[in-house]
């Protein structure tokens, strides 16, 4: 990794912030939160613990390789989340927001099965590289166009359990 960009530290401190405001947001509402495998995993279990309300947690787990911005016929659920969510309100969690084709797409297909209410929470957020409208509706930080690894977010299926965020060195994926 070349440069720590959230320490352990700072990254408690914006899950505070988020888990918070969600807490407010949503009071009484009983959200489910929905966190997008694998690289949101650590992302969710640390925000649901930091919303001091009811909530219910489910995963899902989806692979968008292809996707074009005028079709989202190439989202591939690999795991469907277990719960019905018609008449729920949904806070889906992810990891970071690039192009934001695979936030498109699953939100398209999670808004088909009726839920009361349905956002995205984005720890990190490339504007830089986006493709399409989708703005997270929380978002812990924006990001430059660089690789990020850590706290869930891999390279390769490495650095996935790294307590920080950190630059990926470009050596270390242009070797490849
Ligand atoms: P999008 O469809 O282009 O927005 O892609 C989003 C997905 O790509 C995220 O859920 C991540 O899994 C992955 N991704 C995008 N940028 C990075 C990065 O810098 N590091 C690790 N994974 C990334
Ligand atoms: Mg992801």
């Amino acid at each position: 990794m070349a440069d720590v960009l959230f320490t352990e530290r700072e990254i408690e401190e914006k899950v505070g912030t988020l888990g918070a405001r969600i807490a407010e947001d949503y009071a009484g509402k009983r959200p489910l939160l929905v966190g997008i495998l694998k690289g949101a995993a650590i992302f969710t279990a640390d925000l649901a613990r930091r919303i001091g309300e009811p909530a219910q947690l489910d995963f899902m787990s989806v692979s968008s390789y292809g996707l074009e911005a005028s079709s989202c016929g190439k989202l591939t659920v690999k795991k469907d989340m277990d719960a019905d969510i018609s008449g729920r309100h949904v806070l889906i969690c992810e990891d970071i927001v690039d192009s934001g084709l695979t936030m498109k797409c699953l939100l398209e297909l999670l808004a088909a099965r009726g839920p009361a209410s349905l956002r995205l929470c984005a720890l990190l957020s490339k504007p830089s590289r986006r493709q399409t409208a989708i703005e997270p509706d929380y978002c812990g930080w924006e990001v430059p166009d660089e690789f990020i690894v850590g706290y869930g977010l891999d390279y390769a299926e490495r650095y996935r359990n790294l307590p920080c965020i950190g630059v990926l060195k470009p050596e270390i994926y242009k070797k490849r």
